[in-house]
């Protein structure tokens, strides 16, 4: 394990432990053999286009494997939940290969009209067990190969929630235990820079949001697809902590896959901007009429 070495000019890294990263020089680290094939994949254009202000605030009707409305390093983050290809009512039964070409071809897109310096977020369940798919990983490798830099992956508790799966296997036997997943992963990923700059922007996260946040487990109470009216929505809370952290005021948010329009919500309680692709007009009527209860209360 990496441990950090403490001296009057900063931190090293070191074989034994210490509590403070403050100043600390990671180039040992970084020097490994280990980092020598991985490399932070920088990007050539750092010109930002302005984003056409026609488009804010809409959701698109369309199919987010082609983003052509959007010009390209126009969109500061990315939040999404993919379709799960599980025979929801808006799924398509496609096999692995099909599903994780759709979600590469989104995913391309979306690199496309990313900043640099840009964020995705991607949140996503794994699936089944006999055998088990682990789609957030099959996500990770998806977003490397287009050129995504990775920043780590939140992994969100589910467990206050209602909803866990009851299959046990073999109950209190070794013969076939069952896992029970009571949790979900948010993958986030950087296009180039994985810093931006702060000039002239402002952020609007509390120091308490800040400490709370940053650390890589959350525990948020999961929504109820009954309440809102969509088969899988995710919780305001989602959005709105991933925006908090990782986007200025006034940015412009983006989802793929905008469903019951949650993000949009998110986005418009921090005072940034939204657009969004569905392909259900019906959950576009929706997650209009939930942004509409929203101005208005
Ligand atoms: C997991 S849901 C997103 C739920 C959303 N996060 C919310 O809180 O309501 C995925 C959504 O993607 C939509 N969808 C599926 N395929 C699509 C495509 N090719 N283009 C755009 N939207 C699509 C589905 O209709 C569904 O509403």
């Amino acid at each position: 394990m990496e441990t950090i070495k403490k001296s009057r000019k900063g931190t090293k890294t070191s074989s034994f432990g210490t509590t403070s990263r403050v100043n600390h020089d990671s180039s040992k680290f970084y020097d490994t053999k280990l980092y020598s094939e991985l490399s932070v994949k920088n990007i050539d254009n750092s010109v930002e286009n302005i984003f056409p202000t026609e488009l804010e605030n809409k959701i698109l009707l369309g199919n987010s494997e082609n983003l052509a409305e959007i010009p390209d390093n126009s969109v500061a983050l990315m939040i999404t939940s993919p379709p799960y290809n599980v025979a929801k009512e808006y799924d398509n039964d496609l096999s692995l290969t099909e599903y994780l070409t759709f979600l590469k071809n989104v995913f391309c897109e979306t690199f496309r009209v990313l900043i640099n310096g840009g964020r995705a977020c991607v949140n996503v369940a794994n699936l089944g067990r006999k055998p088990y798919i682990p789609i957030s990983d099959y996500i990770s490798q998806i977003m490397l190969e287009i050129g995504f830099n990775m920043r780590g992956e939140i992994i969100w508790n589910k467990s206050a929630g209602a909803g866990t799966s009851t299959a046990w296997g073999s109950w209190q036997s070794a013969s076939n235990p069952i896992l029970r997943d009571i949790h979900e992963y948010i993958l986030i990923f950087s296009k180039g820079n994985y810093k931006r700059e702060q000039k002239n922007r402002e952020n609007t996260i509390s120091k308490e949001q800040f400490m709370e946040w940053t650390k890589s487990i959350w525990a948020m109470n999961t929504e109820s697809a009954k309440r809102i009216g969509h088969p899988a929505p995710f919780p305001v809370e989602l959005p709105y902590r991933l925006i908090q952290l990782y986007s200025f005021k006034n940015d412009i948010i983006f989802d793929p896959f905008m469903g019951s329009g949650t993000t949009a919500i998110a986005a418009l309680k921090s005072e940034r901007k939204y657009i969004g692709y569905e392909n259900n007009l019906e959950y576009i009527k929706l997650a209009e009429n939930r942004i509409f209860e929203m101005k208005n209360h």
